[in-house]
């Protein structure tokens, strides 16, 4: 294996997924930004350059599987073969389940689910022939239950029935995979929930001060912080785990 190991995150143009690229490259990775649109994870990748570290953008929809084989050959060629993915893009439709639309249902499953799915299949191969691989799947304290968040909370949970699975797959051949469930995260996904809710996001954030046990929301880099623990050499005696990082024992 060549000394610098390589990384991919999904959805790492903006929000939680840049700030584990970010915090990838400078514990040495080499980082594939992945999202949608291969222009908007630009930004990402040249603030890791900024910051003496090596990055490449990269544009695939998760949910589409000749994207993700092709995303994943990429990066093999321009950065070597993945040992960390991190199963981070998402997206959010919600709705009371009364009046959410099956197109609503299915776009969350495909993104969060197949998308996983898709990413890990793809990769799990160059970690199998490493004898190392750490796989990090983004939950979420709505996996408990969310009010208007059917479609969801149930992709959410699932997702970590997916995660105690490839734990159990793929732990002798040296592969760790963890999930991590984000409570309250300031992002531009969480000023969209305000939005919907009719509120500011300023008083969203307040209300949220109040409610977390710590005291504050939680910053892109509280959960880059995890996936970094995750990812370490160290963390191999820790598999099939989902570490909620929601300032608080609840969600
Ligand atoms: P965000 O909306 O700011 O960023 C998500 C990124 O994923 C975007 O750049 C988007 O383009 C990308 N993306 C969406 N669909 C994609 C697809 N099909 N293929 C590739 N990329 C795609 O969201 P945020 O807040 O940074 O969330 C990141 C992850 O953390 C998501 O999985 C979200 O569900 C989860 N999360 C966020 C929480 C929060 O409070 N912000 C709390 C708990 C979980």
């Amino acid at each position: 294996m060549s000394s610098t190991r390589t990384a991919i995150v999904t959805g790492a143009a903006r929000g939680i997924g840049a700030a584990v690229a970010l915090r990838l490259a400078s514990d040495g990775y080499a980082v594939a930004v992945v999202d949608l649109d291969e222009t908007a994870s630009e930004a990402t990748v040249e603030q890791i350059a900024a910051e003496g570290g090596r990055a490449v953008a990269v544009g695939a929809d998760v949910a589409d599987e000749q994207q993700v084989r092709a995303a994943v050959d990429r990066v093999r060629s321009e950065l070597g073969a993945p040992v960390v993915l991190v199963n981070n893009a998402g997206i959010i439709r919600d709705n009371l389940m009364f009046k959410m639309t099956v197109e609503d249902w299915n776009a969350v499953m495909s993104v969060h689910l197949r998308g996983a799915f898709l990413m890990t299949r793809a990769v799990q191969a160059d970690m199998v022939e490493a004898k190392f691989g750490r796989i990090v799947n983004m939950s979420s304290t709505a996996a408990l239950g969310n009010r208007g968040q059917v479609n969801y909370s149930a992709a959410k949970a699932g997702l970590q029935g997916f995660t105690k699975t490839l734990a159990i797959e793929l732990g002798k051949f040296g592969v760790t995979a963890n999930a991590i469930a984000p409570g309250f995260i300031r992002t531009d996904m969480t000023a969209a929930t305000a939005a919907r809710m009719g509120m500011d996001f300023a008083d969203l954030i307040a209300a949220g001060e109040k409610a977390i046990p710590v005291g504050r929301v939680g910053e892109p880099e509280d959960v880059a912080h995890t996936v970094s623990f995750l990812a370490s050499q160290d963390a191999g005696f820790v598999s099939g785990q989902v570490i909620y990082v929601s300032g608080g024992p609840q969600g």
